[in-house]
């Protein structure tokens, strides 16, 4: 099969194009492509924001956002100068009529291109550009419309922004980002579960115990305290990125992969997902807060300092919980999941564990028999290791010792690793959206979320302190430990 797989050309415009996950994601993202040969000659990239700016002033703009993201060795002056003459700015407010009639000339220019509306604003802004797309007639049968996440912040209000972008566009041409589908690791959870009979097979509550997520992070909010401080983890991380990762741990074979075929075995699971009731949150779930400590040997302050803010803040940084899938191959299989910022390691890992032997036949001296475990490595150092009991070489008894089987997806293919954000934006040309999220599932996934938010919202209580640098609040020790378990300890 061809590693690249050729589009014809096409018009991006990035809603959003002075803002940081643009600078910082996008349009490195876009000149990978470029540069692997994957934008034809005379594909446009339309950035559109509010501030009052020249073609030429956001090209330098881009160009230095090229200097800071991209990896030295791949940045090449002749090649981000000609990546740079495909951008053009034009400065439009999502809110008002302001610039849309120039953004309609210029798309008007090649009315039967695929062109991609990628909405990288906040999303308050994503029903009203819609509006404004829709109104100044810029729709045509080959577009397409990329919302970032949050898709709102409850229930609620995702039911709202669906429904203000759906009177626009079709589901089909919608397409909603979770950049954690596009990371090659994740994308790999398929290939081992079903392109691997041994796995598959061993894949159900008979041979494992638990499984555990984790998604740790060192870095604390950086420049985006006001934003997370109305979102907090479980908002943040836990109702897209580990349910997403969850629902392709848990999900059955899906009868293609069809983006159809794929998304409602996905829906499956987050529908199956046993409610957590509101009296049960504090038993079930732990949020934390990080309080000044060391990250990699430097000292760092607290959340409270990094909000600015004299004010308490009660939003988490961190959020530990049990989550447990009601379906026959999953009965008695707790999935717990955790995450947080200012944590020690930047390490996202599925801890697959499996159960302990029902009998021994081996010396109870000298052996110290662990059930198998299979770790895979999301990021980074991205691979797996499958963990098993083999006997220590030398004569002297018959002593057991754990060892693993390791595979690294670097050793393994030494190539460098697409960012997620690639594969989506080329997805999004394609009109591929088997690894975007469809409407039902992100209103699933808050559905299942929200009593957590209202018991938190509903309770007086503080999240519990833990010093930056350490792996949360000991509480989210004492909740595995309650069950007779622990978080895999080679993290901590
Ligand atoms: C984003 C969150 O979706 O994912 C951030 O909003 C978080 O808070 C980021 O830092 C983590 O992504 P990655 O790819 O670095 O694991």
């Amino acid at each position: 099969m061809p590693k690249i797989i050729l589009v014809a050309s096409f018009d991006c415009v990035v809603f959003g194009a002075t803002g940081d996950l643009t600078l910082r994601k996008l349009l490195p993202a876009l000149y990978y492509r470029f540069l692997d040969g994957q934008m034809p000659g005379d594909s446009r990239i339309i950035a559109a924001a509010r501030s009052d700016l020249t073609d030429e002033s956001y090209r330098e703009r881009a160009a230095k956002a090229l200097h800071r993201h991209v990896a030295a060795v791949d940045l090449q002056e002749a090649a981000v100068d000609r990546f740079c003459e495909r951008l053009s700015y034009i400065r439009v407010d999502g809110t008002t009529d302001r610039g849309w009639d120039t953004l309609g000339a210029v798309l008007s220019e090649m009315p039967e291109r695929v062109r991609v509306f990628y909405l990288a604003t906040s999303p308050e802004l994503y029903g009203p550009i819609s509006a404004h797309i829709g109104r100044f007639g810029l729709v045509t049968p080959q577009s397409r419309v990329v919302l970032e996440k949050p898709i709102g912040h409850d229930l609620a209000s995702a039911r709202a922004i669906n429904d203000q972008v759906g009177e626009v566009f079709t589901e089909a041409q919608t397409f909603r980002i979770d950049h954690y589908l596009g990371k090659e690791t994740v994308q790999n959870l398929l290939a081992l579960r079903f392109a691997n009979s041994i796995f598959e097979r061993l894949w159900n509550t008979d041979v494992i115990d638990h499984v555990q997520i984790t998604v740790a992070e060192t870095v604390g909010v950086e420049g985006r305290a006001g934003y997370y401080d109305s979102s907090g983890a479980l908002r943040d991380m836990v109702q897209n990125h580990l349910l997403q990762l969850l629902c392709l741990l848990a999900m059955e074979p899906p009868i293609s992969l069809d983006a159809d075929a794929v998304r409602d075995e996905k829906l499956k699971v987050l529908r199956s997902l046993r409610p957590i009731e509101p009296h049960e949150a504090g038993a079930r779930m732990v949020r934390g807060q990080y309080t000044q400590g060391a990250v990699d040997g430097q000292p760092v302050l607290g959340y409270m300092h990094d909000l600015g803010t004299a004010e308490p803040s009660r939003t988490e940084t961190f959020v530990a919980l049990k989550a447990e899938v009601r379906t026959w191959r999953w009965a008695n299989v707790p999935f717990y999941l955790r995450t947080g910022k200012r944590l020690p390691q930047k390490v996202s890992e599925i801890v697959i564990q499996y159960r302990a032997l029902p009998f021994s036949i081996f010396p109870a001296d000298g052996t110290d028999l662990q059930p198998n475990r299979l770790i895979i490595r999301l990021q980074p150092e991205e691979g797996m290791r499958l963990e098993m009991m083999t006997k220590e070489p030398g004569p002297g008894g018959l002593r057991l010792r754990r060892t693993g089987l390791d595979i690294s997806f670097e050793k393994a293919f030494g190539t460098r690793y697409a960012d997620a954000y690639e594969r989506l934006l080329m997805d999004t040309v394609r009109g591929n959206t088997t690894l975007f999220m469809r409407r039902d599932e992100v209103e699933a996934a808050w559905a299942w979320v929200e009593p957590l938010i209202e018991a938190w919202s509903s309770s007086s209580d503080l999240p519990r302190p833990y010093a930056a640098g350490s792996w949360g609040p000991t509480a989210s020790i004492a909740m595995i430990a309650r069950d007779g378990r622990t978080w895999h300890e080679e993290l901590g």
